[in-house]
């Protein structure tokens, strides 16, 4: 028996391509990413952990070795969006990632880890420039 909650998002046509969006749940903010010319889509945590700045969903996208990645637009810390460690600085704290399901055009998160009592709802955020 899974333990997923799907929390619905978005529709695929609402995302920017090749960008972010902070997505609210509760009071969670998670970063969404679409990597549109891989047909791939990562979240995080909203929350660089850096100097704790809500900034990664305006992030630059890239990859390292195929390995999709987020760079903090503050310091530039860059995090892995497979497994959350922090790319280029061992010191660094990891992010949290979530799993995304896209189904019939929708766009959801796997939101089992948070809060589930408070208000729902996700705006979009400014978009950032492909830098893949
Ligand atoms: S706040 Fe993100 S790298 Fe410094």
């Amino acid at each position: 028996m899974s333990n997923q909650n799907w929390f619905h998002v978005c529709s695929v046509q609402d995302m920017p391509h090749n960008g972010g969006v902070c997505v609210k749940y509760g009071e969670h903010q998670i970063a969404l990413y679409y990597f549109t010319h891989r047909n791939e889509w990562y979240a995080s945590q909203n929350l660089c952990p850096h100097k704790q700045q809500m900034a990664l969903s305006r992030g630059m996208l890239g990859s390292q070795q195929g390995e999709p990645k987020v760079a903090c637009p503050f310091h530039k810390k860059t995090f892995s969006l497979k497994d959350g460690h922090c790319l280029n600085d061992e010191a660094c704290s990891s992010i949290k990632v979530y799993d995304v399901r896209v189904k019939g055009g929708e766009v959801y998160i796997d939101v089992k880890d948070m809060d589930q009592q408070a208000m729902v709802h996700a705006h979009r955020q400014e978009t950032v420039s492909p830098n893949i």
